[in-house]
């Protein structure tokens, strides 16, 4: 049996047109600064994104620990929301390697109210942690791929401005913002001082993500990703990848959008408000009696979909799977709910 796997958009595997673009790779020492294919991601990197410079790195949880890192110092806290990738998903890295704790906003989708931010942020005296940054996500993960308003992002950003705070965002999946919305990726990205985009999830590639920021931070960035363990040598390979993935997937991400509208519109039909009311990117998040269940019988029937907590599974469209198989899992989930 061919399994459809909506698991998650990190799944995808190169193209062939994608391995070609890795095999023909000019390549050199990038600890040296001598990889042309890693210097030219990372200045379309920087462009795309809107910053003076950018540092490739091996993950998403890799860009972001610097992000972080670059706006908050040991000891001090980042203030965000409660279901952040950061929070929820990166084995506590930031308070393990950096120092840095988390106090947390709930919403009900991830998307940051500046009211609730700025209500947080004022709480401060020498008495208390010091704040040393806000961090959003754009598209939130687990909130159901939503997307932060660029005109809330912007009052946010005031905000850190006013307050002299840094702003990470996590634009892991940043594109798919863009293509939903029509805008430029650095609408967003620029309003942060530093800001991530992963090229492995529906972009496609099969490892990276740039973090941008001004020239005197990714230089730090660079230094801390060495001491890390995360200084690469003929790297190339994998950012050519990165740039046929810029260059070819972008645009595409609205099929994914539409594919993901499909399986809402499925298991809507069976299992009235199971979903929200708009999907807005390629994260289907639905709510179940019984999450486990729902897992494993979609299982036994070829569909693989994710168990976020006890009572809800996540489906993800993207560039592996066709909008057929799209149709034919959301079926198999909707009558597991009927
Ligand atoms: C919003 C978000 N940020 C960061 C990451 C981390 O990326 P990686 O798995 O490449 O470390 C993920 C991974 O799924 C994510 O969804």
């Amino acid at each position: 049996m061919a399994l459809i796997d909506l698991r998650s958009d990190t799944l995808t595997k190169p193209t062939d047109a994608m391995r070609e673009a890795m095999f023909r790779a000019p390549v050199g020492d990038d600890v040296y600064g001598e990889d042309p294919s890693i210097n030219e991601l990372e200045a379309r990197g920087a462009e795309l994104l809107g910053h003076e410079a950018a540092l490739f790195c091996v993950s998403g949880s890799l860009a972001n620990l610097l992000g972080v890192w670059l706006v908050a110092e040991r000891g001090s806290e980042l203030v965000c929301d409660e279901q952040a990738h950061i929070v929820r998903a990166e084995v506590g890295a930031h308070a393990a390697l950096h120092g840095i704790q988390t106090r947390t906003w709930a919403s009900p989708d991830g998307v940051a109210d500046p009211a609730v931010v700025e209500r947080i942020v004022a709480d401060r005296a020498a008495h208390l942690v010091a704040t040393g940054g806000v961090e959003l996500e754009n598209t939130h993960n687990f909130g159901g791929g939503t997307i932060q308003p660029v005109e809330s992002m912007a009052k946010i950003a005031e905000l850190c401005r006013d307050k002299g705070l840094g702003l990470h965002l996590d634009g892991a999946r940043l594109a798919n913002a863009a293509v939903a919305l029509g805008r430029p990726l650095s609408d967003w990205s620029k309003l942060a001082t530093s800001a991530s985009l992963c090229l492995s999830k529906g972009l496609g590639a099969p490892v990276g993500t740039v973090l941008a920021s001004s020239r005197t931070n990714i230089a730090r960035a660079r230094a801390e990703r060495k001491r890390l363990g995360g200084g690469w040598r003929q790297a190339g390979i994998l950012a050519a990848a990165g740039l046929y993935a810029l260059d070819h997937h972008i645009d595409r991400l609205a099929d994914d959008h539409a594919h993901a509208r499909l399986i809402a519109d499925i298991i809507r039909a069976k299992a009235p408000g199971a979903v929200a009311a708009t999907v807005p990117t390629n994260i289907v998040v639905v709510t179940v009696p019984d999450a486990a269940a729902v897992v494993a019988g979609a299982k036994e029937q070829g569909v693989l979909v994710s168990l976020l907590n006890a009572t809800t599974v996540r489906l993800v469209t993207h560039l592996d799977v066709t909008e057929a198989q799209c149709r034919e899992g959301a079926e198999v989930v909707a009558e597991l709910l009927a």
